[in-house]
């Protein structure tokens, strides 16, 4: 008898620690991303396209020493997030290891080659465009219903962090991507941000439908300073003007319909990050931050190793801390680091409203 109720006793603490276990886990706050090859955690390794980072040396500093599908040395910006946060990085929403328990620390739905726009990344055949995106989270939330409950779901997503990162592509991949493009000829450069903003907006408006209350929102980095527009565009070394431009009007505008959809949801659901400007402080000033260079990508080949794709035939840097550029459009995980802790806390300068720790903390005490 002692026997068996000590048995018991040791079985009851031990599911009380079990449980424990499974209620901090589904305690801490989900994280979901949608958007394109700059937070994309190997959505495109189960598709049949050209845009993909499933070959060596990608994924060189990542803890497995092996390519993920990130377009990265190591960590890509979620990554990041989600250290931040205390969870383990988002599985791609394609992963067949995205099922019970794991559906609680949330999905990675992003897709590399993708826009705001249909059209964009067309050349890269089979993709996840933004609106499968969100399709694909609305099944995901079905999912994670018949896990935990509806209600519990419900709270779950509402209580979640999530990042969209878009815009970028509309650009490289659509617009600028060949001489007298057909978007191109269709808008003028403002023209062509406005419709892109107006379509951003209903995207915007459709994950907040969805659940989504915190939602960081990214503007397009400095596209005319990457490593892939100095070596095709610029003769002296210095940011392809007309990229930089685009990238001038993109910002401010999205900016002012994430200002209108908090004033029309009556609360700080989307908060803009200022990517463009993080990405300066180092690009203007490499050394300070411990960068050798950032014009120069570790991995790739001809001017600024900014031609073609990174492969294992590339020139490849020995040191990744030391370059700002891990390929040719993609930032290194030391400056994804730097970035990321700009998104959460970060003044004014670099996030509109709100940093991400403010986002958090508010959504906290309601
Ligand atoms: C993109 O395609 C989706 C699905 O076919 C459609 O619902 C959406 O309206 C399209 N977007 C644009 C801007 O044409
Ligand atoms: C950003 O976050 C920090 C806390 O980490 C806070 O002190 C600061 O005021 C925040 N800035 C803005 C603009 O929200």
């Amino acid at each position: 008898m002692a026997n068996t109720s000590s048995i018991i006793s040791i079985f009851s603490v031990v599911s009380l620690v079990i449980l424990s276990n499974i209620s901090t886990t589904s305690a801490a706050r989900a994280f979901f991303v949608f958007g394109d090859s700059l937070v994309d955690n190997g959505n495109n390794n189960y598709l049949a396209t050209t845009a993909r980072a499933d070959s060596p040396p990608y994924g060189i500093d990542y803890p497995t020493h092996r390519p993920t599908g990130r377009f990265s040395n190591g960590l890509n910006i979620p990554d990041v997030i989600s250290e931040h946060l205390g969870s383990e990085p988002t599985l791609p929403y394609l992963s067949p290891d995205l099922r019970g328990q794991k559906l609680l620390v949330g999905a990675n739905f992003a897709s590399a080659g993708i826009g705001i726009l249909n059209d964009t990344g067309i050349q890269f055949i089979n993709i996840i465009r933004i609106s499968q995106q969100l399709e694909n989270f609305r099944q995901y939330q079905q999912r994670l219903s018949s896990l935990v409950g509806e209600a519990q779901a419900k709270r779950l997503v509402n209580k979640a962090l999530v990042l969209i990162t878009l815009g970028g592509n509309d650009f490289v991949n659509n617009y600028y991507l060949v001489p007298y493009s057909a978007r191109s000829r269709q808008f003028s450069l403002p023209d062509y941000v406005t419709y892109i903003i107006s379509e951003y907006k209903k995207i915007l408006a459709r994950l907040y439908e969805l659940g989504a209350r915190q939602v960081l929102v990214t503007g397009t980095g400095p596209m005319g300073c990457v490593p892939a527009s100095l070596a095709e565009k610029s003769r002296d070394g210095s940011c392809d003007p007309e990229l930089q431009r685009a990238g001038d009007l993109f910002n401010p505008a999205l900016i002012q319909i994430i200002n209108e959809l908090n004033s029309q949801f009556g609360s700080t659901v989307f908060t803009a990050a200022n990517a463009r400007k993080s990405h300066m402080d180092f690009i203007a000033n490499p050394q300070a931050y411990g960068f050798v260079t950032s014009k120069v990508a570790c991995c790739g080949q001809g001017p600024y190793n900014g031609l073609g794709l990174c492969t294992v035939a590339s020139n490849l840097c020995p040191n990744r801390d030391l370059y700002a550029f891990w390929d040719a459009y993609h930032p290194s995980q030391k400056a994804n680091r730097m970035i990321v802790s700009q998104f959460m806390t970060g003044s004014n300068e670099y996030m509109n409203p709100v940093n991400i720790s403010t986002l958090l903390a508010m959504s906290e005490s309601t």
